[in-house]
């Protein structure tokens, strides 16, 4: 089939298909409704990002990051370390090429400060099953006052493209029960006890 001109030439101009407008209006209604619910959903569906950020030098932030992790790990999964800050304390997560780090471990029902940032390039903090979706910059710190409501297992994954590694940019935050993190943290104390009594 040859490539021809339309048989009349002022398709332009020609009466618009009443079903196509009506479309076209349903759509404009859609659109009107959903810009007014932006404003709306600042106040409902509780999806509101924090507004706390702050410049951070990024190398600062990975200072406190290791201190933070070297103070109150208690165990290293697959050579990453898994850190168990005290309830209402400051928690860091540092995004870098390629891996959230450290691996969390926090109670439910208790609320933590979680800082959060990049060392080097754009990265995105999806926690999974989850519908919280952060993205990080390298230079900002975001802080969120985080309060897990469910015990289990949670994944983070990088949602943002950084590069070759991109697709196995993961994390991970473990949630535990009340008693469960108790019981835990006293054979820690114990463990640690034991091993200064030595
Ligand atoms: Cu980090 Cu994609």
């Amino acid at each position: 089939m040859a490539v021809s001109p339309p048989d009349r030439r002022i398709w332009w101009n020609e009466p618009i298909e009443k079903v196509e407008l009506v479309w076209i209006f349903i759509a404009l209604l859609w659109g009107l409704f959903m810009f007014g619910f932006m404003i709306a959903w600042h106040f409902i569906g509780q999806q509101n990002l924090s507004p706390e950020a702050y410049r951070i030098d990024p190398g600062t932030f990975q200072e406190r990051a290791e201190a933070a992790a070297e103070r109150h790990k208690v165990r290293e999964e697959q050579d990453v370390p898994v850190v168990r800050p005290p309830p209402g304390s400051d928690v860091y997560l540092l995004g870098r090429l390629w891996q959230w780090w450290p691996i969390l471990e926090l109670e439910r029902g208790q609320s933590y400060r979680l800082h959060l940032s990049s060392i080097d390039w754009q990265h995105g903090f999806s926690l999974q099953p989850t519908n919280i979706n952060i993205q990080v910059h390298p230079g900002y710190e975001h802080v969120l006052t985080l309060t897990p409501t469910q015990s289990g297992e949670f994944g983070i994954v990088c949602n943002e493209f950084c590069g070759i590694g991109h697709h196995t940019m993961t994390g991970r935050i473990h949630v535990l029960e009340p008693g469960q993190a108790r019981a835990g943290a006293a054979a820690v104390e114990t463990a640690a006890a034991a091993a200064g009594g030595r």
